[in-house]
């Protein structure tokens, strides 16, 4: 059994990964200050995996807490989920963005170096890629530059780690690039929480059919794939969750060949906007309100994962599919109300 530091553990990937990891015997600190997230989630990893894991209300962009926290529990591990995530908002609040993402990472590593902690596994994203040029996307594809302050935050960090190691050969480290992480436990227990109204396409579908609602915008129909819509790489957050298992172990064990690895968690398939609410039109029997509009800036036409990497290596493959995402997403939903 492992002693695993979760920053941002109440948030959704977060709090997914603590039930897998406590499936598994670990035990599970979750670190978290609120500021996206809810206390009740703590229950409801309680209820599917009967535990209650142990939860400490700090900032981890403050380096004190860091400090206190990593003085009281001895680990053998992090996942750093803690961080901003809404690319949009990072254009006008830039600084915040590189304050509280940036600063959380370098003090964590600070303080694992100083402790004589490894085995750290980041949050990264996709978005790295930009526009790749070519589909599927491999780990090898080169990183284009960040169209959001969001964005440059996951390829900062994603340097500081690097170079961290490089100096520092007690630490090792896993980024992990997400590509479009939906749906909910299958339990309804655990799922997304957007605060206000939600950015992104599959909470907007549930809420839409949910009367919370009125109509879904589809954000450009001119785009040049097969329906003019754009196209993304839908992966279930508890496929997701499991691959932070997976990473997590393979550095436990010393199975990295490299003290820095990097793996795109994705399913390897590529739905377009219409296809999704297809899907969950064809799972909810609702008939979803919608109407087309202009692209959104900042939008890439196409993103799907080559997952030959994370399949061979990390022995890990996604198992479900988008239409076991909307399940779950609109089982949650209907949990939720309205
Ligand atoms: N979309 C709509 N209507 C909506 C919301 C989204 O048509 O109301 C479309 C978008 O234009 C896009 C697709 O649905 O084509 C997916 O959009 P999301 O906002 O759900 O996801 P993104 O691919 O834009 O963003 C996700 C993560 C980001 C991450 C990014 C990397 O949310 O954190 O992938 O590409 F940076």
């Amino acid at each position: 059994m492992a002693t695993i530091l979760l920053t941002g553990g109440l948030g959704f990937i977060g709090s997914h990964t603590a039930v897998e990891l406590i499936a598994l015997g670990h035990e599970v600190i979750i670190v978290d200050n609120l500021s996206n997230s809810r206390i009740e989630v703590l229950e409801g990893i309680e209820k599917i995996s009967g535990v209650k894991p142990v939860f400490e209300n700090k900032d981890v962009s403050n380096k004190l807490d860091i400090e206190q926290l990593c003085s009281k529990y001895k680990f053998d591990g992090c996942i750093h989920f803690a961080a901003y995530k809404a690319v949009g908002e990072s254009v006008n609040k830039p600084l915040e963005y590189y304050q509280n993402n940036i600063a959380s990472l370098v003090y964590l590593l600070q303080v694992f170096r100083d402790k004589g902690f490894s085995n750290f596994i980041f949050s990264s994203s996709c978005t790295v890629y930009g526009q790749a040029d070519e589909m599927p996307i491999t780990e090898d594809a080169p990183v284009k530059p960040a169209e959001s302050p969001y964005g440059n935050t996951k390829q900062i960090g994603e340097e500081i780690i690097q170079e961290a190691i490089k100096a520092h050969s007690d630490l090792n480290a896993i980024s992990l690039r997400y590509f479009n992480p939906i749906g909910a436990h299958e339990s309804s227990e655990i799922g997304e929480l957007p605060l206000g109204v939600p950015l992104n396409l599959v909470p907007y579908i549930t809420q839409t059919a949910a009367g919370i609602r009125k109509e879904l915008k589809v954000f450009g129909n001119d785009y040049p794939t097969p329906d003019g819509t754009a196209i993304r790489d839908y992966i279930h957050v508890v496929d997701l969750a499991k691959a932070h298992v997976k990473a997590l172990d393979r550095l436990m064990k010393h199975e990295n060949n490299d003290p820095y690895e990097v793996f795109n968690l994705g399913t390897g398939k590529g739905s377009s906007v219409l296809e999704a609410i297809n899907s969950f039109e064809k799972v909810s029997g609702e008939k979803l309100n919608w109407t087309f509009a202009p692209r959104r800036a900042g939008d890439v036409i196409e993103a799907y994962a080559d997952t030959t990497k994370a399949n061979e290596v990390l022995g890990w493959k996604a198992e479900k599919n988008i239409e076991d995402c909307m399940r779950d997403a609109w089982r949650w939903q209907q949990k939720l109300g309205k």
